[in-house]
């Protein structure tokens, strides 16, 4: 692991570069999102995690504009929902973020969730590359810089790649201590795609656990630090979610510490402490 602030970045294998760690907005309400982002650019993030699903890309892109940060200098990514799949609909639904946000083009486009064969059946496959074929086009428009994949698994990318022209640059997956997703973490660094870990806290549950509570006194660290930390450690780009300034900052904090390789295999080794650990080929929606 190279870096050493928030702002430092892993690159894409397009040769984009993508600050290692992004800011959450998933269940921050509209009212509270414009605030939010605004004062997680000003605490130091440069990458903002949204989606066209959470309800609240117009207050994040007015966020962005009151924080005053040149628009080249941030990552914006959002995500397709999975009622706009396929190829006409998708290129209208990024058309519909792009205005929500006010930005000219994403930094990151990612198809949220990928179609299972428990609801669509023997089509799950065909639609996912109708969407992705899209994807591509919006890519090669210059619409978006980088395109990817969310709570895809091996399969579901193994499913992708025959129809797709373009490879994956990112696979966002639940990723947090309790549910490393070892496997798929380790398909997608094979085949050069960054993972980034949604819900890095197991969305606040796991920041009980006494391991890591004790694992992060060690080092003067939160438990949420000591989650942080161990995406990265791992090159994976965590994405934090906090509507506190005071969290917002100590969550970035994580530049002057190192898990050991024991804290780490005992964190890796960790089950069944929070988050939702759902199956992507199981839910239904
Ligand atoms: N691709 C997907 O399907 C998907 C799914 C879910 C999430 N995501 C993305 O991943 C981001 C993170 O996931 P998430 O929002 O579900 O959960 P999370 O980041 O794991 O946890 C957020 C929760 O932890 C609390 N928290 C944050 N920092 C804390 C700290 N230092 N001490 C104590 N509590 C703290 C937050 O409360 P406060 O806000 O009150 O501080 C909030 O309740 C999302 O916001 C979204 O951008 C993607």
């Amino acid at each position: 692991m190279r870096v050493t602030s928030c702002t430092d970045t892993f690159t894409l294998s397009n040769g984009t570069t993508i600050p290692c760690i992004g800011y959450g907005t998933f269940e921050t309400p509209a009212n509270e999102a414009r605030t939010a982002v605004r004062e997680a650019l000003e605490t130091g993030y440069r990458h903002i995690d949204t989606a066209a699903v959470y309800g609240n890309q117009e207050a994040v892109g007015a966020g962005i504009r009151d924080s005053g940060i040149p628009r080249d200098q941030l990552f914006v990514t959002s995500k397709l929902w999975n009622t706009e799949r396929g190829y006409e609909n998708t290129l209208k639904a990024c058309e519909q973020t792009l205005n929500e946000l006010g930005v000219d083009y994403l930094d990151l486009y990612l198809i949220h969730w990928p179609t299972n064969r428990k609801q669509f059946g023997d089509r799950a496959q065909e639609l996912n590359a109708e969407t992705w074929r899209a994807f591509e086009e919006l890519y090669k428009s210059g619409r978006v810089k980088a395109i990817g994949l969310s709570n895809f698994l091996p399969h579901h990318i193994e499913s992708l790649i025959p129809s797709a022209a373009i490879t994956p640059m990112v696979d966002q997956l639940e990723v947090h201590p309790g549910w490393p997703q070892t496997a798929a973490v380790k398909y997608c660094q094979d085949h050069g795609i960054q993972v980034e870990a949604w819900g890095p806290f197991g969305h606040k549950d796991v920041l009980t656990n006494q391991t890591l509570v004790s694992i992060g006194g060690k080092y003067g660290k939160s438990s949420a630090q000591v989650c942080v930390r161990w995406a990265l450690q791992h090159d994976v780009l965590p994405l934090p979610k906090s509507v506190h300034m005071s969290r917002m900052r100590s969550n970035i904090d994580v530049f002057d510490f190192e898990l050991t390789d024991e804290d780490m295999q005992v964190i890796d080794e960790l089950r069944g402490i929070g988050g939702t650990c759902s199956d992507p080929d199981a839910v239904d929606f």
